[in-house]
């Protein structure tokens, strides 16, 4: 485990600190729950620091946007393994990725008027692409059941349909609404495969698998995924690929925010962090009521009080946890929350009030940690250029 008082000693707050022996740990566990025929995809929006770390370790890679694939391909990740998903694909984006990169090869596909732009730039090109149609689960992604068919039943030579791509939300841990959504796509492939003859060699499925944060919850995820393995067995001849983001990158990531301020008034006691909710995204927290896991540094013995978890911003909003009993707090004190490698770095609104970006560091698997990213000026990113 790392030296948290040294690293934050080294590199002060606010932090996050990326522990890739964590994620990696995490990887292997997730794929030891799944059968031979499965394989992770890592959705690349949950964090964007991590991709080279774990290249080897799962199967693909989903992009959502040009900034997302800018960034894998700049950290030189196999463009074999790039699935170029979202749900805007703009022309210039496309076009510079076919023309340039014969090796990104898969991309999904999320309306006819993004098949029609893929096929045409695979004809000007003179590139073969490899598609995944994205059945939509009634909102804006992805294609309708007659739009699927038709695809199917008109690509031409140079365009191969490797399956379907179906996710319909994030942190879903009913298990009876998988497998119902499971069920679903299963009767829908066996019917398209019936009713067109071709066969859909691809299920890429993104469960939303949920990531328990709150102190207050329970979750057998032995028992999830067992459950979500054996629906996922009606699929046994196919490839499957299992989409996830949360699941995989929450457990590596702790954020260290320090004591800048205290103060006391009728309502009680005020802690002003010098992070806050613009680096900090915990899904369900609901009106700071919940208390997520956390540390505190230094260990020190004394008597308890109550507090309430203030940020940095110009906003009554800005509460991580409210009334939480801890030991006495004074100014300098750390606090370090847990389960922040997925969404907290890339979801914050972390451009608000123009305050610098955390930095981050990767624990390496040599056990060294590594900067990779330093506090960073929003100011110039607010700033209107004249
Ligand atoms: C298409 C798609 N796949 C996978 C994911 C990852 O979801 P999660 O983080 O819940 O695993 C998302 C998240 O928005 C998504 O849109």
């Amino acid at each position: 485990m790392p030296d948290y008082a040294k690293i934050v000693s080294e590199f002060g707050t606010p932090l996050y600190l990326f522990d890739i022996n964590v994620l990696s740990d995490r990887i292997a566990y997730l794929n030891s729950k799944f059968s031979d025929n499965t394989a992770l995809v890592y959705a690349v929006k949950a964090n964007s620091f991590i991709p080279k770390e774990i290249e080897n370790d799962v199967a693909r890679f989903e992009i959502c946007s040009k900034g997302e694939f800018d960034i894998c391909n700049s950290l030189g990740i196999n463009r074999n393994k790039m699935v170029i998903s979202g749900v805007y694909k703009d022309r210039p984006s496309i076009e510079e990725m076919i023309s340039k990169y014969s090796d990104v090869l898969k991309y999904t596909v999320e309306s006819l008027n993004q098949y029609e732009l893929l096929k045409e730039m695979a004809n000007r090109y003179n590139r073969t692409l490899h598609l995944l149609i994205r059945l939509t689960s009634g909102n804006q992604f992805g294609v309708n059941k007659e739009e699927f068919r038709q695809i199917i039943k008109e690509h031409p030579v140079n365009i191969i349909i490797d399956g379907i791509e179906y996710f319909s939300g994030t942190q879903k841990y009913s298990l009876k609404k998988i497998a119902r959504e499971i069920g679903n796509l299963y009767e829908f492939v066996t019917e398209v495969e019936q009713e067109t003859g071709f066969s859909l060699g691809e299920i890429e499925y993104g469960p939303g698998a949920p990531v328990f944060y709150f102190k207050d919850e329970s979750f057998d995820e032995e028992e999830y995924l067992s459950e979500l393995n054996a629906q996922l067995s009606v699929f046994k001849d196919k490839k499957v690929y299992i989409e996830l983001g949360r699941s995989i990158a929450a457990g590596c990531g702790t954020y260290f925010t320090s004591v800048v301020d205290m103060k006391t008034n009728k309502n009680g006691n005020f802690v002003i962090l010098d992070g806050g909710i613009n680096h900090l995204v915990y899904y369900g927290q609901t009106m700071a009521m919940r208390i997520p896991y956390f540390d505190l540094y230094p260990d020190r013995k004394g008597d308890e009080e109550t507090y309430t978890l203030y940020g940095s911003l110009c906003t009554v909003n800005d509460i991580i946890v409210k009334s939480i009993n801890v030991r006495k707090l004074m100014l300098g004190d750390i606090f370090a929350f847990k389960n922040v490698g997925a969404y907290s770095v890339t979801e914050g609104i972390s451009l608000f009030l123009s305050r610098d970006l955390p930095k981050v560091v990767l624990y390496n698997r040599n056990k060294s940690a590594t900067m990779v990213r330093d506090f960073t000026k929003t100011s110039n990113i607010n700033y209107p250029n004249y």
